[in-house]
């Protein structure tokens, strides 16, 4: 493979393939960058303050929408101390800002593109109509805008919403064009759940700085598969003050590279998993620690209340290589007065039925050695074909297979648009309880099978599904359904 093709197989896989497997580890204990010249910045450790994303006012409301006028924008961001940082951002911001929609009611976003390069936006997670998903042909060039419509019919979850440019996904949401939008209703309210100021997300985002404070994407010829440091809301490694009670976290592993993380509390504080992707769990499952793949969304409750004061707890995540990395640090600085117990029963989550399946198919990924893109059964992506035509109503049972082999072990992660989906079985058991949700994306380890169980439900037309490990969709591994009557 040459070097434009590496890059574009996106890190993992460039390194793997340029690299004999004995001498991956090697190549990431920074043996490569004490050589390297460039200038490297100082970045803070847990001495920068958490900031949570603003929610965004809509600019009008009717009885049954809400408008929101969104600008993507170049900016420069305060991210490391000293120096600003070149964004993309929404809003120019980085992350965006955050929209919280009510389940039932229609959001209107209408946005407008004031970046050098057209873009599309996709909600992801989203059920949405086929005009407003961001699929290729949906690019909004420099000074256009597009209203994109999200009726919000489906249950409180954490989604977000990202750039999805044909080709440019992996770039145009490293430079940061993300945000959160958030949909409620009043069944979660119903269970009392740390709300307010104790309803945090954390959106977890890797980044490598140049000296100049600007972003530098991962070179897989320096055997670099992801960012040096992690950001929590476009902060690297924050702090928080927390209280001796019980907080809520959203979770989105946002990042576009390889950056698939094994989350963990330090002094064996536990997490409990409340809900998935697609929304809230049956029950709550704890957990010691927390594997989360970029695009995944896993939101906890975590309960500081026998914590004592001026206890440091460090969010650490453990990443492909098995080094840890510190993501944050909670510091328990106050006592707390509310305790309200996790509710034992959270969400009616229905299993969908095998028997009702009327379709089986079936996808392997992988790299393809040959001509060095990533393939869906053999394809590369190709925005004027269409892969596969479900039936609107129908239910399908979707086995995907990671077709790496053990020489170049690649994950991967697989992402549907439009349908949320159950995982039937990994490799043949059934999946733990905390993964026993509602899904749109999936880790699948190389030479690991999933089985998904979908119903496609309210609307027509075209959608992607895809890797989502950005690099990935951007080199070939994405396919096209059409959604028919
Ligand atoms: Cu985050 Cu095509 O998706
Ligand atoms: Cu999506
Ligand atoms: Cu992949």
């Amino acid at each position: 493979m040459d070097r434009r093709t590496l890059l574009k197989v996106g890190a993992l896989a460039g390194v793997a393939a340029a690299l004999p497997v004995e001498k991956l580890s090697r190549a990431f204990t920074g043996t490569a960058r004490a050589a390297d010249p460039a200038p490297a910045l100082e970045i803070p450790r847990f001495t920068l303050p958490l900031r949570v994303p603003t929610v965004l006012r809509p600019t009008r409301r009717t009885h049954d929408a809400d408008y929101y006028d969104v600008t993507m924008r170049r900016a420069r961001q305060l991210i490391v101390p000293g120096t600003r940082t070149p964004i993309w951002g929404y809003e120019g911001t980085f992350p965006g800002p955050t929209i919280v929609a009510r389940r039932g009611r229609l959001v209107v976003i209408r946005q407008t593109n004031r970046l050098p390069e057209p873009s599309a936006v996709h909600l992801h997670g989203g059920n949405v109509p086929s005009e407003s998903d961001g699929i290729p042909g949906q690019e909004i060039e420099p000074g256009r805008s597009r209203l994109f419509h999200y009726p919000n019919h489906q249950p409180a979850a954490t989604l977000w919403y990202h750039d999805h440019t044909h080709h440019m996904e992996a770039r145009n949401t490293y430079l940061g064009l993300t945000g959160l939008y958030l949909i409620t209703d009043p069944e979660e309210r119903r269970l009392h759940l740390p709300r307010g100021r104790y309803d945090i997300p954390l959106v977890l985002q890797d980044r490598s700085f140049n000296g100049d404070g600007s972003f530098r994407p991962p070179d897989p010829d320096k055997g670099e598969f992801a960012g040096e440091v992690m950001l929590v809301n476009g902060t690297p490694r924050p702090y928080l003050e927390v209280a001796q009670r019980s907080y809520r976290f959203r979770i989105l592993n946002g990042s576009s590279a390889d950056n698939l993380l094994d989350l963990r509390l330090s002094d064996g504080l536990a997490m409990h998993v409340i809900g998935t992707d697609g929304g809230l769990l049956p029950a709550a499952v704890r957990v010691s620690h927390l594997p989360i793949a970029p695009a995944e969304r896993i939101e906890v409750v975590v309960d500081f209340r026998d914590v004592p004061r001026g206890s440091h707890i460090v969010l650490t995540g453990r990443n492909l290589l098995g080094q840890d990395v510190d993501v944050m640090r909670f510091d328990v600085v106050a006592a707390g007065h509310h305790h309200d117990r996790l509710p034992t029963r959270l969400a009616d989550v229905s299993r969908l039925d095998q028997a009702r399946a009327t379709v089986r198919r079936s996808f392997t990924l992988n790299l393809n050695r040959q001509t060095g893109t990533m393939q869906i059964n053999g394809k590369d992506f190709d925005p004027d074909r269409v892969d596969i035509r479900p039936k609107l109503g129908a239910t399908e049972i979707w086995t995907v297979v990671n077709g790496e082999q053990a020489d170049l072990p690649i994950p991967h992660v697989f992402h549907t648009h439009l349908v949320r989906f159950q995982i039937l079985d990994r490799d043949g058991r059934p999946p733990a309880a905390e993964e026993a949700g509602w899904k749109d994306s999936v880790p699948i380890p190389p030479g690991g099978r999933v089985r998904l169980i979908m119903k496609f439900g309210d609307f027509p037309g075209r959608f992607l599904y895809h890797c989502h490990l950005l690099g990935h969709a951007d080199a070939g591994m994405m396919a096209q359904m059409e959604v028919v009557r």
